[in-house]
């Protein structure tokens, strides 16, 4: 059931309320820092972590506790700890509303963070168009270092922190953890074969932790209620994916936004109560679930989990867009949760014009190190522009999907999978389509993205349209 809630919200639309007296004000800001500085041992920090079952706000959903205990402390190298907020996969807006409307939410996580990790230093990683985001963070750092929550003995403890901006030029590949680590130390944004993974060697050499922002700006709220009982807020606690989280909805509905809510809300939920409802009342036809690298999910669909002990198995028959939607269920359903903002589209959009978009952005953001991701995604665009121009051939069907079958489980970084999942997902799930577009050369012609007279845009940006019109 669809529950609100406004531990990370609570300031956002609260005039100033990215100021540190808002947040003290407002949202008890810093007292969970305090906490846990003063009364708190670092192995409680992520024994206690590990009970908020804060699953990565990132895109893989790894257990943040349980990142936190691969940190070990090294006899001569510092650790440190890097928060990514490239925030680069399409349809993923929700990082940059924490950065702009609560920045002290990441600051004060990232103090618990690195005492829970046994590091002095957070790098925040932003990309640098993102010119509100980083305004608000740094000033959030100053104030903070102003008051001493940052700096040599925050809330009287001899342990030394200190936050850093570090900003990247703004590519999609430098939100994959080690890229950005080599972007971070001045490099070439390309991605590290791992092992050894960022906890033994991350940032310049040292013991890393990378989490995404959101991931560590939750932190701050687990810690002042008590993690298990912040878990107990999600309706999948029972399946270690506790907590609250930011969503967003975008696409093809009547309101796009990000919001707050328990983790567990269904896709019905989202895409009409949340967003609205479709554009135009149009039936709804699909939703890419968590960002632009999770497979596709057709409206019709019915859940199939005959096994009784499937945790989905509850739901076996009943619509795909009635299952609360967390980690373990998304992939479930053959998807993943990602960064979980969901793109809708209505009835009457093209899969094929869907896919082709998808696959040029991929083919743009490739680092091209691994042959099959280069010259995979260039097929795979190809062959879409030929179906798009109704020159495909049956057989070219099927190179799609062996192209995209061979980028697989064959590349340095999970990119490749980014590229060739939505692939397979639009191949498999609209084949009947893809076929029409072989079958009849005027399709591609009549390929629509959009919904007829309708406008993605919010009213009032709309308003502001039609004026400069
Ligand atoms: C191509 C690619 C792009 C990614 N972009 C982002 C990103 O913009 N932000 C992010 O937090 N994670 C991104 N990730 C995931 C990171 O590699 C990493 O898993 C994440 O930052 C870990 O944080 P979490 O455990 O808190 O989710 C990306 C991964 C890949 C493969
Ligand atoms: S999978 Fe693609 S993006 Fe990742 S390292 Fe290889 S070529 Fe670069």
């Amino acid at each position: 059931m669809l529950k609100h809630t406004n531990y990370l919200t609570k300031v956002y639309g609260v005039k100033d309320g990215h100021t540190l007296a808002v947040y003290e004000r407002e949202a008890q800001g810093y007292q969970a820092a305090k906490k846990v500085l003063t009364s708190m041992t670092r192995e409680q920090v992520v024994d206690e972590a590990k009970k908020a079952n804060i699953r990565g706000r990132g895109g893989a959903g790894f257990p943040m506790g349980v990142k936190w205990s691969f940190m070990r402390p090294h006899a001569t190298k510092p650790a440190y700890l890097v928060l990514n907020a490239d925030e680069g996969e399409p349809g993923t807006h929700k990082d940059r509303t924490l950065m702009e409307e609560n920045p002290h939410s990441v600051i004060e996580g990232c103090i618990i963070g690195c005492y829970g990790i046994g590091a002095h230093v957070a790098y925040i990683y932003v990309r640098d168009e993102l010119h509100l985001s980083k305004a608000r963070l740094e000033a959030a750092i100053e104030e903070a270092r102003a008051k001493g929550y940052l700096g040599k003995t925050p809330f009287g403890k001899a342990y030394p922190v200190d936050v850093h901006v570090h900003t990247g030029a703004g590519a999609y590949i430098c939100g994959e953890e080690t890229s950005l680590l080599n972007s971070l130390e001045g490099r070439r944004g390309e991605p590290r074969l791992k092992p050894p993974f960022p906890a033994q060697v991350g940032a310049f050499g040292c013991p890393t932790t990378v989490n995404n922002l959101e991931t560590i700006g939750i932190v701050p709220s687990a810690f002042l209620m008590g993690c298990e009982e912040f878990s107990k807020l999600s309706a999948l606690h029972a399946i270690n994916d506790g907590g609250v989280r930011l969503y967003g909805v975008n696409g093809h509905v009547k309101k796009p936004c990000v919001v707050e809510l328990a983790v567990g809300p269904t896709l019905r939920e989202l895409v009409y109560d949340v967003g609205g409802g479709v554009l135009g009342d149009k039936p709804l036809w699909a939703i890419i679930p968590g960002g632009s690298s999770t497979p596709v999910l057709r409206a019709d669909e019915l859940v199939h989990a005959p096994d009784e002990k499937s945790p989905l198995h509850e739901y076996h028959g009943k619509s795909i867009l009635d299952v609360p939607l967390g980690v373990d269920t998304a992939r479930g359903l053959g998807t993943m949760l990602g960064t979980c903002c969901i793109t809708v589209m209505a009835e009457g959009t093209s899969p094929v014009a869907a896919m082709q978009n998808l696959m040029q952005f991929y083919r743009h953001e490739s680092c091209g190190q691994c042959t099959p991701c280069r010259e995979g995604s260039g097929w795979l665009v190809r062959i879409c522009d030929k179906l798009m121009a109704g020159t495909a051939t049956m057989a070219e069907l099927d190179t799609l999907h062996s192209v995209a079958n061979n980028i697989m489980g064959n590349t340095i970084c999970a990119f490749g999978e980014g590229t060739a999942m939505p692939a397979l997902g639009f191949l498999k799930k609209f084949r009947k389509d893809f076929e029409a577009y072989v079958r009849d050369s005027q399709a591609g012609k009549r390929a629509t993205l959009v919904v007829e007279g309708e406008s993605f845009l919010p009213p009032s940006a709309n308003a502001g349209a039609q004026a400069a019109e």
